[in-house]
């Protein structure tokens, strides 16, 4: 059994995280999308809304013999990995400056958990330059997010605008 796991904030989850979850599908037997609760970033959703939003939009996702879950987990990526028995960690690489921090996280996680190996898949031109964060600003100050994110999180982020 194959199982990795997809670690990230996902707030929100973007259509390059997809990009990368369809990527990484038939690499592996079972992907859990990893959602971290970090409450110290103060983010627009809660850990809860975002693994919620993720369940509501992974069964739109043709993934074929890949078993797709999602989970929420607080602490170090390496002890929720060495936990759910996943000899993976799957990142994302955009451009060469996401590079850096990338390399250092692997390496600090293989020193965590030798056994565990990250796995970098490169995301599609066209998301290169998407993140969650660029999403929130551009959002918030009334730009337009769509093709960028999936429209169900873009309803989200209009019902959470409105509620400010
Ligand atoms: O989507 P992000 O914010 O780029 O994801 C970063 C994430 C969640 C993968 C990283 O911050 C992380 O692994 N945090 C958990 C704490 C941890 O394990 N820190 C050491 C990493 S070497």
């Amino acid at each position: 059994m194959r199982r990795a796991i997809f670690p990230g904030s996902f707030d929100p989850l973007t259509n390059g995280h997809l990009d990368i979850i369809r990527r990484s599908l038939p690499l592996f037997d079972e992907i859990i999308i990893a959602v971290l609760n970090n409450p110290d970033k103060n983010p627009m959703f809660s850990v809860e809304e975002r693994c919620g939003m993720i369940s509501e939009i992974l069964p739109d996702i043709e993934n074929g013999k890949c078993c797709l879950t999602v989970d929420s987990f607080s602490g170090l990526t390496a002890d929720f990995a060495r936990e759910q028995k996943a000899t993976a960690i799957v990142r994302g690489i955009r451009a060469v400056s996401d590079y850096e921090y990338e390399l250092r996280m692997a390496l600090m996680n293989r020193r965590l958990e030798p056994e565990i190996e990250t796995v970098f898949l490169m995301a599609a031109e066209e998301y290169s330059y998407v993140s969650s964060n660029l999403m929130k600003q551009v959002f918030t100050l009334g730009g337009r997010v769509e093709g960028l994110v999936p429209a169900l999180v873009e309803s989200k982020m209009k019902e959470k605008l409105s509620k400010k």
